[in-house]
């Protein structure tokens, strides 16, 4: 299968002040349509600026981004914006829902935004469709009028899950997504994205964990800003 993600001399440095902090120093690495790889490394090794640079969420300093033949390197702003809302999914330790929506709301949020006002009433019914099946594929069909505080840890990052599904991501970028879990919940999460991955989702996720680590199909270690394995 072909390659969605492509990554070449990746470089990236912090400034605060007078001082540079460079994390990343020529990171090579690609993904393959199919793939689950998990990234490991120190803390502080760079692995989260990897993932949000791979994910469009930030700019490399230097080197070359293609996802699915688009250079993301070259993209404007405002392009990668919409370039992420459409191709890329997110899910992160400490979930990042909004508290002022429901877990629905929280779904259909990154569909909205894609569809922009004209085109949400259009689609509006399709898509709250699509997100009742995906909160019920994460097993929240009781929890759909709750606000996100009212929900435990599990069920907040399988809300997580079926928001960062609802655009139909291409890629799903996990940042140690139970990292904030006990081992048996955040074990129920590693079973979703199992299931996600044998359905043909490609996922990249970023773990702590030895245990994780082993089981998965590919792990890039990070090291000195470089990838060693
Ligand atoms: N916006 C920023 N401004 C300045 N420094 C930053 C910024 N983001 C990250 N850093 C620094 O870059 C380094 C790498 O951070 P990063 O979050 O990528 O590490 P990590 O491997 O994800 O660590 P952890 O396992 O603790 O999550 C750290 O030293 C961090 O302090
Ligand atoms: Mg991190």
């Amino acid at each position: 299968m072909g390659h969605i993600l492509q990554a070449k001399g990746i470089h990236k440095s912090y400034t605060m002040g007078k001082q540079t902090l460079t994390v990343l120093r020529g990171v090579e690495m690609s993904l393959s349509a199919g793939d689950f790889a998990v990234i490991i490394g120190a803390s502080g090794s760079g692995k989260s600026t990897l993932l949000h640079i791979l994910g469009a969420l930030d700019k490399p300093d230097k080197g070359t981004i293609e996802f699915e033949g688009q250079r993301l390197d070259q993209m404007s702003n405002g392009r990668l914006n919409q370039f992420r809302n459409q191709n890329v999914g997110f899910v992160f330790q400490f979930y990042h829902l909004l508290d002022e929506l429901n877990v629905l709301e929280n779904v259909l949020l990154p569909a909205m935004i894609a569809a922009g006002p004209v085109g949400w009433l259009q689609c509006k019914k399709n898509v709250q469709n699509k997100a009742i099946s995906l909160l019920e594929r994460m097993g929240l069909n009781d929890r759909l009028p709750h606000k996100p505080y009212e929900l435990s840890g599990g069920e907040r990052q399988r809300a997580a899950i079926a928001r960062a599904l609802i655009n139909g991501p291409r890629l799903l970028l996990a940042d140690e997504p139970t990292g904030n879990l006990d081992s048996k919940t955040g074990h129920g999460i590693l079973e979703v994205l199992n299931e996600l991955n044998q359905q043909g989702q490609t996922i990249l996720m970023v773990t702590h964990d030895d245990r994780i680590a082993r089981q998965a199909g590919r792990v890039i270690k990070l090291s000195d800003g470089k990838i060693v394995s």
